[in-house]
């Protein structure tokens, strides 16, 4: 089971939720699923609205690759730098931002921040 803290300007406080992993659940449906205000738009990993703030509480990190389209929608939003960009080719250098809708919730504890 993994946990999940939100926090974030439209929240009065920090939120954690416990998270059981299920395939195909992002941490976007995570945040919708306890009312969290993550922006979004396509939900699909086409806009980059949902760019959000992602640390390891627990000093694991999730070590799935990012897709091409998510790391080139973070570098056109100014979320992340060339070297970033770059970086975040390989498994085992997740960049601090990324798009909710595309981050598979693992057995972690994550602070996330918008
Ligand atoms: Fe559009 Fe996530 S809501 S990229």
């Amino acid at each position: 089971m993994g946990n999940v803290s939100f926090i974030g300007m439209k929240l009065p406080d920090r939120v954690r939720v416990d998270v059981h992993r299920e395939a195909g659940r992002n941490l976007l449906d995570v945040a919708m699923e306890h009312s969290i205000p993550l922006p979004c738009d396509c939900m699909r990993g086409n806009c980059g609205a949902c760019a959000v703030k992602v640390a390891s509480l627990c000093g694991k990190t999730n070590m799935i690759r990012l897709s091409d389209k998510e790391r080139y929608l973070l570098l056109t939003a100014g979320k992340i730098s060339q070297m970033q960009y770059d970086a975040a080719s390989l498994p085992d250098h997740p960049p601090l931002w990324r798009l909710a809708c595309e981050y598979q919730v693992a057995d972690e504890k994550i602070m996330v921040a918008f």
